[in-house]
C-alpha cells in the first residue's frame, strides 16, 4: 500500500510517499518546504501569510513527492492548526481523493506526531512492527506520551492504536511556544527552540550561575499531569530586565530556562509512567527534538522505571513533516477508517482523545 501524507496545519507545506508491504515500510519521499524564513521578520506565524504560501508551494511540493507513483490512500491533516492552512491541504486532499478515486483519511496533527516514533531515517526504510520496539517481547501498550510542540503540551496515555486518554496538559502556553516567546525576550531568532539551544551551548558555567539566574519550575510538584509555562516567560522577562538586558548572560538565562523547561516535563513524564506501569514513552512534536530533553529523559526513566522502554523520533520527525501524517493514516487505512471526500472538514480544534 502507498500512502500519500499531506501536511499544511501550520508554516510546513509537507507532503510524503509511504510505501508499506507485509509489515515493512519505506519512505519514498518526504517534501518539507518551510516557511520559517517567511515567518523571520514578524517573529512569528501570521496565519494569513502561512495560507497563502500553502496555496503557491502546495502544488510543487505534491508533484515532487508523487511524480508518476499515484499512491492508494491519501492523508491529510484536519485539524489542529490553523484554519486558512488547514483548509489548503485538505481542499487538496479531497479534490486528489475525488480525481484519482482514492480513499481519503483525516488525520489527527497530534497522532501524527505520535507516529513520528514508527519512522527511522529519512528516505529510509524498516519494519513496522519491530524497528523501535527491538527487544521488546510485550506489548507496547499502555504507553505514556508526552507531546510538546508550539501549541500542544500534554500527557497522553495511549492504550492501543487509536485510543487515547488525556492524563493532563497546560493550562496556558505550549513548551514550544514558550521557547518561542523568551527566545523574542532575549532577542533570539524565530523559532525560538533551537535558537535557545543553541545559545545554552554558549553557556559556560555549568550550573553554577544559578544563584543569580534561578528560574521557577511552574506545578513541578504538583500531583497531576498539568503543566503551566506562562510564569517562566514574566520570570525571564524580569529577570532580563533586572540585568539591564546585557547580551552577556543570554547564554546562562537561556541554559537555565531549557533546564526548568525540562526539569517539569521530565518529572511529570517520569510519574505518569510510574503510575501507569508504561510499557514505553514516548515523545512527539517540535520541541522533542531538542537534546536535552531526548537525553535526560531517557536518563530519568532508565534510573525511575528502568523497564519502561523510551523512544524519541529522528529530529526530522519531530518538527512538522507529512512522513508521520502518511504513517498515522496507514494504521487509519488498514482499518478502512476512511473519511468520505464530499463529509470531510478542517477541524481546527480537534483534540487527539476525543
Ligand atoms: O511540532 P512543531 O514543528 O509545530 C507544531 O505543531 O506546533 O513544533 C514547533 C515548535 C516551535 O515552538 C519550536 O520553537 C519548537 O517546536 N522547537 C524546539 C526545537 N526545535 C523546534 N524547541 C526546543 N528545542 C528544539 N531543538
Ligand atoms: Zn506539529
Amino acid at each position: 500500500m502507498r500512502i500519500l501524507g499531506i501536511e499544511t496545519s501550520c508554516d510546513e507545506t509537507a507532503a510524503a510517499l509511504i510505501h508499506v508491504k507485509g509489515g515493512h515500510f519505506s519512505i519514498e519521499k518526504n517534501i518539507i518546504f518551510s516557511q520559517i524564513d517567511i515567518h523571520h521578520a514578524t517573529g512569528g506565524v501570521v496565519p494569513e501569510v502561512a495560507a497563502r504560501n500553502h496555496v503557491t508551494t502546495i502544488i510543487p511540493v505534491l508533484q515532487e513527492a508523487v511524480e508518476k507513483n499515484i499512491p492508494n490512500v491519501i492523508a491529510v491533516t484536519a485539524g489542529p492548526g490553523l484554519v486558512t492552512s488547514l483548509l489548503v491541504g485538505v481542499e487538496t486532499a479531497r479534490t486528489l481523493s475525488y480525481l484519482w478515486k482514492k480513499p481519503l483519511v483525516a488525520v489527527n496533527h497530534i497522532e501524527g506526531h505520535i507516529y513520528a516514533n514508527w519512522l527511522e531515517g529519512q528516505q529510509s526504510s524498516g519494519f513496522l512492527s519491530a524497528s523501535w520496539r527491538i527487544g521488546m517481547t510485550r506489548s507496547i501498550f499502555p504507553t505514556v506520551v508526552l507531546i510538546v510542540s508550539g501549541g500542544h503540551t500534554e500527557l497522553v496515555l495511549m492504550k492501543d492504536h487509536g485510543v487515547y486518554e488525556l492524563l493532563g496538559k497546560t493550562r496556558d502556553d505550549a513548551a514550544g511556544e514558550a521557547f518561542d516567546k523568551i527566545a523574542k525576550i532575549l532577542g533570539l531568532d524565530y523559532p525560538g527552540g533551537p535558537a535557545i539551544a543553541q545559545a545554552a551551548k554558549k553557556c559556560t558555567h555549568n550550573g553554577s550561575h544559578t544563584d543569580t539566574i534561578c528560574l521557577p519550575r511552574p506545578m513541578m510538584d504538583t500531583q497531576n499531569f498539568e503543566f503551566s509555562f506562562s510564569g517562566l516567560k514574566t520570570a525571564v522577562l524580569y529577570l532580563f530586565r533586572d540585568m539591564k538586558k546585557n547580551k552577556k548572560y543570554v547564554p546562562c538565562i537561556a541554559t537555565e530556562f531549557q533546564q526548568a523547561v525540562c526539569d517539569v516535563l521530565i518529572a511529570k513524564t517520569v510519574r505518569a509512567a510510574e503510575k501507569y506501569r508504561a510499557h514505553t514513552v514516548l515523545l512527539g512534536g517540535g520541541v522533542a527534538a531538542n537534546v536535552s530533553l531526548r537525553t535526560q529523559l531517557k536518563q530519568a526513566l532508565a534510573r525511575h522505571t528502568p523497564s519502561t522502554l523510551s523512544h524519541c523520533p529522528e529530529p526530522i520527525f519531530c518538527t512538522d513533516n507529512a512522513a508521520m501524517i502518511a504513517i498515522a493514516g496507514y494504521f487509519h487505512a488498514k482499518k478502512r477508517d476512511y473519511t468520505d471526500w464530499k463529509k470531510s472538514e478542517v477541524r481546527a480544534q480537534w483534540e487527539v482523545y476525543e
